[in-house]
């Protein structure tokens, strides 16, 4: 069945690094109103925006004290109605995060329930007794104990993030209800949907003791809390009160679902509309491995990437994407250093935008920008960034070698203000920004490449092509055939629809490559100025392209 989201193209805004307007260093909405033209400019239609919500911001907004009010540091609940309306007459719907597998530990709903940790207000928290220390040896996913104790009592309350993130339980249906009737107000202000933070994780299995920990004492308790078996009634209770009543988009944060069972929680009546493809999320190029065997990395990704294709095909559409404000930004993760450039950064574009699927942006990607390396670990403000250090400590590694891996991997990499202009601060702000903007800001900006042959200009160029009349519909339902796989180093498939069949092809080494490919084909996008057809083609290093075959 179609839906209106299969035509989505997706943006996300971190907020707090986007667009600053009243000098206190912290980007806001009035910000992103700012900008909604830049953003129709780029051709997107579905805008999602990680939290905005009232918090202490301990997670950057990820731990909500309020799910009714906006933060005072964004603005007001009138400025995200302004921003819904704005966005809406542009033909760009609005996502907001929805955290509800916890909440702050400053939310009403926890302070009640530390001020009487066995009472009826309690239950809304996954709360136990101790003996001589927590309730079990669960690691937090953010590292140490996943239980703090309640003061002046043997009872733990379980947090599966930091301690200041308390997990719900959603075994109380009353809680349930409370968590419904807040998505439905939401619904109700004309959000296109929800981006669900964390929703793997909201049922826990308790029969689980004590397990063999590591030398920290503790252990990874995953197959206890994530995807646990019962999450379904949870997960289509939820739809069934909130989503489904409003034909809304829904992207899950859920990464571990079983091939056969993906129909069920993606397809027509799944409990939601998608779910980010997270496949690449473990690959990082290695400069030594790279030295050692250049293609190995690109094989490998190929491999999955194309596997991960055939078998979502005919249950649903993952969402695409190779940013977040959780990964180090796509350059420095997929490219090896010294061929990290325009022409690879298109190459990038290339490769993702057109598998079947949502594909997403993320603020900063369509202007190319890059990692920041610190010089001190004080420099980070990420409790998770500073926990892998710690563990990086703990394991041995000298201080010297923590830095350069959390450098290398920590996900704040990706949280630098949005480099706006050449100017002080690089347009974010005014003011002092909450986390120091990258210095190539002067080489890299949206200003600069506005005019001309930019980056930019290319990511509108991929847009418009994803969103053009006479290709929308290959792009969206057409099958996807990987082509020339025994090629290292290349990466290619056709997109083929009873009209239609398109090429994608990118040449991922530095050496020029041939392929067998001999009619001309009409030019729908390249990274390159030319294209050298004739009896075959012959790719430039890093070349990508896009063909359309005539039939
Ligand atoms: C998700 C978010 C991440 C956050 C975590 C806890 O993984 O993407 O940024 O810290 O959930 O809410
Ligand atoms: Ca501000």
């Amino acid at each position: 069945m179609k839906k209106w989201w299969h035509e989505a193209i997706g943006y996300q805004i971190y907020p707090k690094s986007f667009q600053d307007t009243n000098g206190d260093g912290i980007g806001d909405l009035r910000g992103i109103i700012q900008h909604l033209d830049d953003l129709v400019d780029l051709g997107i239609n579905v805008l999602w925006l990680s939290p905005i919500n009232q918090s202490p911001m301990v997670d950057h907004g990820y731990d909500i004290s309020d799910y009714y009010q906006v933060d005072p540091v964004f603005g007001s609940n009138e400025d995200l109605q302004e921003l819904i309306q704005q966005a809406d007459s542009r033909g760009i719907k609005i996502l907001l995060d929805l955290v509800i597998n916890h909440t702050s530990d400053q939310h009403p709903w926890f302070q009640e329930a530390l001020s009487d940790p066995t009472g009826p207000a309690a239950q809304r928290y996954i709360i136990r007794h101790g003996q001589d220390g927590p309730p079990n040896n669960w690691r937090s996913i953010f590292g140490g104990s996943a239980w703090t104790r309640i003061p002046e009592t043997d009872l733990y309350y379980l947090h599966l993030f930091t301690k200041n993130q308390p997990d719900l339980n959603w075994e109380n249906p009353t809680l349930r209800q409370e968590l419904y009737g807040m998505v439905r107000y939401w619904l109700d202000q004309g959000l296109g949907g929800f981006r669900i933070d964390a929703i793997s994780h909201i049922k826990k299995d308790w029969q689980y003791e004590n397990m063999p920990p590591d030398s920290d004492g503790l252990v990874n308790g995953f197959e206890y809390f994530r995807n646990v078996a019962g999450i379904e009634a949870f997960l289509d209770e939820l739809a069934e009160n909130t989503f489904r009543l409003y034909d809304s988009f829904t992207i899950a944060e859920m990464d571990d679902i079983q091939q056969e069972r993906l129909a069920e929680f993606i397809g027509d009546q799944g409990y939601f509309s998608t779910v980010f493809d997270f496949f690449h999320t473990k690959f990082y190029i290695r400069q030594e491995r790279y030295a050692k065997d250049p293609l190995g990395f690109v094989e490998e990704l190929k491999e999955e990437l194309f596997q991960r294709q055939a078998y979502v095909a005919d249950q649903g559409f993952m969402t695409n994407f190779i940013e977040n404000h959780d990964k180090i930004r796509s350059p420095g993760k997929f490219i090896p250093k010294a061929y990290i450039n325009e022409y690879s950064k298109r190459l990038l574009a290339v490769c993702y935008f057109f598998l079947r699927g949502i594909p997403v942006i993320y603020q900063g990607q369509e202007i190319g920008m890059e990692d920041y390396p610190k010089e001190s670990i004080h420099d980070y403000l990420d409790l998770a960034t500073h926990n892998m250090y710690q563990e990086f400590l703990d394991k041995g590694m000298s201080a010297e070698d923590a830095l350069f891996w959390v450098n290398l991997e920590c996900r704040e990499n990706s949280r630098t203000p949005m480099q706006w202009d050449a100017t002080e601060q690089a347009g974010f702000t005014t003011g002092e920004p909450w986390f120091a903007v990258n210095p190539n800001y002067l080489e890299i900006s949206y200003a600069q490449q506005r005019k001309g042959n930019s980056l930019l200009a290319f990511y509108k160029k991929v847009v418009a092509l994803r969103k053009n009349e006479q290709y929308r519909e290959t792009w969206i339902y057409g099958q996807l055939i990987p082509q020339f796989e025994e090629v290292k180093g290349c990466i290619a498939y056709t997109r083929e629809s009873e009209a239609q069949r398109l090429w994608v092809i990118a040449n991922c080494t530095p050496q020029e490559m041939r392929l067998p490919l001999s009619a001309p084909r009409v030019v729908l996008l390249n990274n390159y100025e030319q294209l050298d057809q004739g009896t075959e083609l012959r790719l430039r290093p890093g070349q990508a392209i896009v063909l359309e075959e005539e039939r």
